[in-house]
């Protein structure tokens, strides 16, 4: 089958049960390369964690999720992987992104990762490769090439033979950043990517989340700091179990959204304060 024949056999499936009308529901060429989330909800047993949320998340561009403690964000991450059950579903390119994973690279929260995992910097980052690759090939001359660019990019390359357990938060947040980028996905997705890290590394954390935007990929990054560092985003994602605001950052930062959201303790961050 044919990307187009794909396309619109699952467009027609996901989204149009009754009436179908091709004109109606098929994507433009730019919609096509969009993250397209529609309804998407989860539930804990009986506690609905996250529901009916239904926008966008597009290439090129700087994307957060914001949201107080326990509003869903590491949810909707997951959710849109297909890493919890729900409802709903996130399309990318015509299918379900949980189908592709191999184009998404994900660093979940630091708390769900086993830290005592006995790997070495450098295996782990290797470990990005083993999906581009296979077992027996991922010691090729390119992938390690790759692995030492992505070690040197976050200035963790004199510590690859370090055992990971074994570096400060900050240090193994720097050396799953180097096995994202070692993954050469389309798709990045990062849940609080700078807990526990100082001022010096989450300027080099997002300057590399930068560069991936300008180069075209889809940057997605939870995160919970309502400070000066928002204004490196360009879109947000405001959630409070179900979705608050989505788009701009400038569309989605009034203080009536953020009200929503955290409730009356927030302090507003403009960008002209
Ligand atoms: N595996 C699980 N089983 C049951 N409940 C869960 C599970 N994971 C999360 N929850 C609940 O779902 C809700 C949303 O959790 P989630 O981790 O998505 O929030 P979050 O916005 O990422 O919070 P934080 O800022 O603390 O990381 C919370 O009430 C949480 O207690
Ligand atoms: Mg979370």
């Amino acid at each position: 089958m044919s990307p187009l024949e794909n396309l619109i056999a699952n467009t027609a499936r996901l989204s149009a049960p009754n009436n179908f009308n091709i004109e109606r529901v098929l994507p433009t060429e730019e919609e096509y390369y969009w993250i397209q989330i529609s309804h998407l909800g989860v539930y804990y047993r009986t506690q609905e964690a996250l529901s009916d949320i239904n926008c966008i998340i597009k290439p090129g561009r700087l994307t957060g999720i914001f949201g107080p403690n326990g509003a869903g964000k590491s949810t909707m991450l997951k959710a849109m992987l297909g890493l919890v059950p729900g409802n709903g579903v996130a399309l990318y390119q015509g299918e379900q992104l949980m189908k592709q994973l191999d184009k998404v690279a994900y660093v979940p929260q630091r708390s769900q990762i086993d830290w005592t995992y006995p790997a070495t910097v450098w295996d782990v980052v290797m470990m990005g490769r083993v999906k581009k690759t296979g077992w027996l090939r991922n010691f090729s001359a390119v992938s390690r090439r790759i692995v030492k660019n992505a070690l040197s990019r976050v200035g963790m390359m004199d510590y690859r033979h370090r055992p990971i357990g074994q570096l400060s938060g900050g240090q193994q947040q720097r050396v799953f950043l180097a096995r994202a980028l070692a993954q050469e996905a389309e798709i990045f997705c990062f849940d609080e990517p700078f807990v526990g890290i100082d001022q010096k590394t989450q300027g080099v954390v997002f300057q590399v989340f930068q560069e991936l935007a300008a180069a075209g990929k889809i940057v997605v990054v939870v995160n919970h700091d309502l400070g000066e560092s928002i204004t490196h985003f360009d879109d947000l994602i405001l959630l409070n179990r179900e979705l608050v605001a989505a788009g701009s950052r400038n569309h989605v930062l009034t203080e009536e959204n953020l009200y929503h959201a955290y409730g009356g303790r927030v302090i507003f961050f403009s960008d002209a304060a």
